[in-house]
């Protein structure tokens, strides 16, 4: 095990903790990173046979889960799953709040307003549920910590489409508000905004071929394209104690990509660039 890190024995939960087959998803890779890190990890998902291949990752390093299957889009169901955490192990101490899905296609002009209502559920409200439900056992236990996950398709212009950059952007006034009124309860509340990862969901959309995975390597400053534990190594670092003075901020994990480009002014030379 790392040495301390503020995680060891806490209760943590991780949305959507699976990931198709044996592929490395940001929340997978969060949930793996925590319970290696000595915490105990509840993995919630609504498609448990993919929590259970997490859990089974977990299990193989001597770290401890169970599966919780659960809609985070749905009240009931996340208050239930909060519950069962809770009867299972007396605390929730960290919330990492990963679910997203790529949500409907087109512009303003062409998306279908029911989707885009769906979209903006299962990625934002989601959030607000799961918190809800776990920042009442945070307050009882003196502290906590959450992370929401975004995307730079939430910070910068540029997405084909609407839906999904307006749900991932919603989080970051989410995680400011929410950060400012439960700090008084020793609760921090961060997100990470992963840029270019390559993950199953990535790997499964329609069109991602090798030419557009060379773009999307492009578009980051080290040229590369990052992977699930990328992410999950941002997490575990603010869901832990190293973190503790860490409240409010929004952790780019994209290589570069929302802090410039590398041809910002491919006509100027270096000698010709004003002081
Ligand atoms: N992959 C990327 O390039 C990328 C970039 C930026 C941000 N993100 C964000 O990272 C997060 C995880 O992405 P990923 O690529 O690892 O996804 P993934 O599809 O591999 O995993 C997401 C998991 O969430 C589960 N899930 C979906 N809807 C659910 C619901 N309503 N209730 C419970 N579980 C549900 C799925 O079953 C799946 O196991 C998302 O929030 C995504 O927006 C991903």
């Amino acid at each position: 095990m790392d040495e301390a890190t503020g995680l060891e024995g806490r209760v943590a939960i991780v949305t959507g903790a699976g990931s198709r087959g044996d592929g490395i998803g940001n929340g997978r890779a969060a949930a793996v990173l925590l319970a290696r890190r000595g915490a105990r990890v509840a993995l919630v998902d609504s498609v448990p046979e993919w929590a259970r291949a997490t859990q089974t990752m977990i299990e193989n390093e001597g770290g401890s889960s169970f599966v919780a299957e659960a809609d985070v889009s749905d009240p009931a169901s996340c208050s239930s799953c909060v519950e069962r955490v809770v009867e299972r192990w007396g605390a929730v101490d960290i919330l990492v709040n990963n679910v997203g899905v790529g949500g409907p296609a087109g512009d303003v002009v062409e998306v279908d307003p029911e989707a885009w209502e769906q979209c903006l559920r299962t990625n934002v409200t989601s959030m607000m549920l799961m918190s809800k439900y776990c920042v009442p056992q945070m307050r009882q236990a003196g502290g906590g910590s959450i992370v929401h996950v975004s995307s730079v398709a939430g910070l910068i212009g540029g997405h084909p489409n609407i839906a999904y950059p307006v749900a991932k952007g919603a989080i970051i006034p989410l995680t400011r508000a929410m950060a400012a009124q439960h700090g008084a309860d020793g609760i921090r509340v961060n997100a990470v905004a992963p840029g270019m990862v390559y993950t199953p969901m990535v790997a499964t959309s329609p069109g991602m071929t090798e030419a557009v995975r060379e773009i999307r390597r492009g578009r980051s400053l080290l040229g590369t394209e990052g992977t699930g534990w990328d992410v999950g190594e941002a997490v575990a670092f603010l869901a832990g104690d190293r973190a503790r003075w860490i409240t409010g901020t929004v952790l780019t994990v994209d290589a570069g990509a929302t802090a410039g480009r590398r041809d910002f002014s491919p006509n100027l030379s270096r000698e010709r660039q004003p002081a």
